[in-house]
């Protein structure tokens, strides 16, 4: 007779997220997504492939966008790991957020998190991209609605509040 296989025993870890440190104790094959959504409660990032290929799930590490679906928690103790939700917020949204509302870039919304994370990490690098280093940097973004013409003139309109931030409507 087989023997049941044995659970790994979970382990603590302490994640800084959005300027805060969160202790908290996971199972050993948690990843980053699972314990921002269950552990945390940050939303913004969504469950999209689990595989790494959708961008739903991005978030920033150390100011790089990265896949928090494929990323395994106990691996970003230590680093700077950004949401959506540390981005900014309803009454202050980050420029790339007022840009996508302006635009009204959203359909479903459901790949919002991930274009609007990958947008923000380009234009701390890059903040004159070409529309194909934008073209680019998305490219790994996907919207099943179609909405790619909105976003892209989401993008232009980031730019444009970058380099003119009086023209943003947001409260900053
Ligand atoms: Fe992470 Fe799709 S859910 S890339």
């Amino acid at each position: 007779m087989a023997m049941a296989a044995v659970p790994p025993p979970d382990q603590p870890i302490a994640l800084t997220v959005n300027g805060s440190t969160y202790p908290r104790t996971v199972g050993t094959t948690a990843t980053l997504l699972q314990v921002l959504r269950n552990d945390l409660g940050l939303n913004g990032p969504k469950y999209g492939c689990g595989l790494g290929q959708c961008g739903a799930c991005t978030v920033h590490v150390d100011g790089v966008a990265a896949r928090a679906c494929v990323i395994p928690a106990a691996k970003v103790q230590g680093r700077d790991i950004t949401t959506l939700e540390g981005l900014g917020d309803r009454l202050r949204p980050h420029l790339v957020q007022s840009a996508f509302i302006q635009a009204q870039a959203a359909q479903c919304g459901y790949c919002l998190n991930g274009m609007i994370m990958t947008t923000a990490a380009l234009l701390a690098h890059n903040p004159h991209p070409s529309p194909q280093a934008v073209r680019d940097a998305l490219s790994g973004n996907l919207c099943r609605c179609g909405t790619h013409v909105e976003i892209l003139a989401a993008v232009q309109q980031a730019v444009a509040f970058l380099a003119n931030p009086s023209s943003d409507p947001a409260p900053r």
